[in-house]
């Protein structure tokens, strides 16, 4: 553990007053009894049909950035159907605020990793070559998580972009919950919960060792975190490996209780697959992907974008 790590958690403002402000008991309740009631009964409300994504419409702009502002979250269909051009993705991005992508050493040199079933051309040489031990460059199922999650704070991941150029055979679905909708369930069953999933020392990835060198240092710190600008952030995963959590009754609790939110069958969760010229816009929500079966004809393709703002009308 790494103690300037816990300090720069730590000094983050705790937006205070705001909701997620546990000494803010009022601020909590009006915000989520607006939280509640603004929020879509189906994923059909998630979806907003655009022409094109690559230069939205205001009218096409304003119904994503309204579904972001009530759900963290929207599902745009449009009639790009397979192209796989990688401005979609990127001039969508923009439109809403989406700026800053977060480079990944196995994301293509623009910084836009193309997640598909792996398939190393030989005598690769370069850091791709290793994409196939990651799980999102396998047709595996992966548990719920927000991305990013071991990233350091300065390139902290607030916002998400799926665009699907093509669907596997069968499967590649995700589950999708928003964060603040975890967030009121665990802060509804105890304030306990979140003080010690707020705590900067709640989890810890440990460093990532390539070859003897520390490709990534260990991370530690909360699981929920509060933003300069007061929107509330969390970074988690279900994996069981490469974690280390808190080894205190508190944190067990609430882990617990997180997992049982996670696995109910609740209206606030969202199952959905995207089809070719479809995507996902989200401010880095809690989120699944089911195994997949790619055919010949019809191999999954999925532009993913990780960016360090939110998506906003900014
Ligand atoms: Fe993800």
């Amino acid at each position: 553990m790494n103690a300037s790590m816990i300090a720069s958690a730590a000094a983050r403002p705790a937006a205070s007053g705001g909701p997620f402000d546990l000494a803010a008991e009022a601020a909590y309740r009006t915000w989520r009894a607006r939280k509640l009631e603004r929020f879509p009964r189906s994923l059909g409300e998630l979806v907003v049909e655009v022409r094109d994504p690559r230069a939205l419409t205001p009218a096409e702009r304003a119904a994503i950035l309204d579904r972001c502002t009530r759900t963290n979250m929207a599902v745009y269909a449009s009639g790009c159907g397979a192209d796989p051009d990688k401005d979609i993705p990127r001039r969508l991005g923009l439109q809403l605020g989406l700026r800053t992508l977060d480079p990944n050493h196995l994301a293509d040199d623009d910084g836009i990793s193309p997640l598909a079933v792996w398939d190393p051309p030989s005598g690769d040489d370069s850091p791709k070559k290793t994409r196939g031990e990651f799980i999102p460059y396998t047709n595996r199922g992966i548990g719920w998580h927000t991305d990013g999650y071991y990233n350091r704070p300065e390139r902290t991941v607030r916002a998400l972009l799926l665009h699907c150029v093509s669907a596997a055979e069968t499967g590649g679905e995700n589950d999708l919950l928003d964060h603040e909708i975890a967030y009121l369930r665990l802060r509804d069953e105890s304030p306990d919960h979140i003080r010690a999933l707020m705590a900067p020392d709640a989890m810890t990835i440990p460093a990532r060792m390539q070859n003897g060198i520390v490709e990534r240092a260990a991370q530690t710190g909360p699981v929920f975190s509060i933003d300069a600008d007061g929107h509330l952030h969390m970074r988690y995963t279900a994996r069981t490996v490469s974690i280390e959590w808190k080894r205190d009754a508190a944190t067990a609790a609430a882990l617990a209780a997180l997992e049982r939110v996670l696995a109910e069958d609740s209206p606030y969760r969202f199952r959905g697959r995207l089809a070719p010229g479809m995507g996902l816009v989200c401010n880095n929500v809690l989120h699944t992907r089911t195994p997949f079966t790619d055919s010949t004809a019809h191999k999954r393709l999925i532009y993913r974008a990780r960016y360090y703002e939110r998506a906003s009308g900014a």
